[in-house]
């Protein structure tokens, strides 16, 4: 891991932890809830000089998603509208919904995630050990499928259930407005001239990209899209095929890449053996977007690793050479 001491860790903990840290004495949310962000920054060198992996799959419970559902859960909590025997709802494609239940379960919470049953069965097994319930929902419906489902449920029960509604949560993208943001700038001592993200809820590439644009406007936003609806880049979403997330806007980024999924997941292969860094398949595709822009001479680019490898090892491409 000789890497990850280049850009590690610093000041930018002041921020970001002061953002995280501001209930925690009193919070019934369990210590890991407390222990997000703050990730290091890799040198993905071998594969691009300028270029540089946000290793989010280092958060607690192994994704990005771990930011968004603290936050959201915190504010939820401080404002008063979960309260103890509410149920915890939400939609996934298994990321948030691991969050959610590992940060919601322990703080006593009922946890409910809506899945599409296409999901890994890595990410059905680590809902299961977390504590959550998991209602699948039709796997050609894709995201937006569990959506309608978590949508209905939330509206026949209101009593029971308190929806998180992650693609229309503030919390969501705040978590990275106040603390992806911040580090990154930190990590890389403003030089930063690109940041990739993939797109699902865009949580992370509008509070990321709001916060970096403030303090650089120069800074270029792209976006990562799956070249089409039907896709195997997990947690992204084709938003023009799809169910657009209230917290996104399209016109936000500078660009954005359409990436197939076959060369993400060769690009996921490359990082692992050229790298000795296994990150999941949207990682790849971010990496992918990121060479034309890592090749210019001043580039500084850093892409967001968002999830674990191994969340991906059932499929079928990881059985292959
Ligand atoms: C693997 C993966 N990558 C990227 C994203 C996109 O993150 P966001 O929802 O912040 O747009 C997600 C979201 O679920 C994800 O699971």
């Amino acid at each position: 891991m000789a890497n990850y001491a280049l850009h590690g860790p610093d000041s930018a903990m002041d921020q970001s932890d002061a953002f995280f840290n501001k209930h925690r004495a009193t919070s019934s949310l369990p210590p890991s809830a407390f222990n997000v962000g703050n990730t290091p920054l890799l040198k993905l060198d071998r594969i691009s000089k300028n270029l540089f992996g946000k290793a989010e799959f280092l958060n607690p419970t192994g994704s990005v998603k771990d930011r968004a559902a603290a936050n959201m859960l915190k504010q939820a909590i401080e404002s008063g509208q979960l309260v103890e025997g509410k149920e915890i709802l939400d939609s996934s494609s298994g990321n948030t919904g691991i969050s959610l239940a590992a940060f919601g379960t322990a703080a006593g919470y009922k946890v409910t995630i809506v899945l599409p049953s296409s999901a890994s069965i890595e990410r059905q097994r680590l809902l299961n050990l977390y504590g959550a319930r998991i209602v699948f929902s039709d796997p050609m419906e894709g995201s937006d499928g569990a959506i309608i489902v978590a949508r209905d449920l939330a509206s026949e029960a209101p009593e029971r259930y308190f929806y998180i509604d992650q693609y229309s949560n503030d919390a969501n993208w705040q978590a990275h407005y106040y603390g992806t943001s911040e580090e990154i700038w930190r990590q890389t001592s403003g030089m930063i001239t690109h940041f990739v993200s993939g797109v699902g809820t865009g949580g992370t590439i509008m509070g990321t990209g709001k916060r970096l644009r403030e303090l650089n406007p120069k800074v270029k936003i792209i976006a990562v899209e799956p070249s089409g609806p039907f896709h195997g880049l997990e947690g992204l979403k084709h938003i023009e095929s799809s169910i657009k997330p209230r917290i996104f806007e399209p016109n936000f980024p500078d660009e954005t890449v359409y990436v197939e999924t076959e060369k993400a997941q060769e690009m996921v292969k490359r990082l692992a053996r050229e790298q000795g860094v296994f990150a999941g398949t949207s990682s790849g595709a971010t990496v992918l977007a990121s060479l034309k822009y890592a090749a210019h001479e001043y580039s500084h680019v850093v892409a967001i690793l968002a999830d674990q490898g191994s969340r991906y090892l059932s499929e079928k491409y990881l059985q292959e050479q």
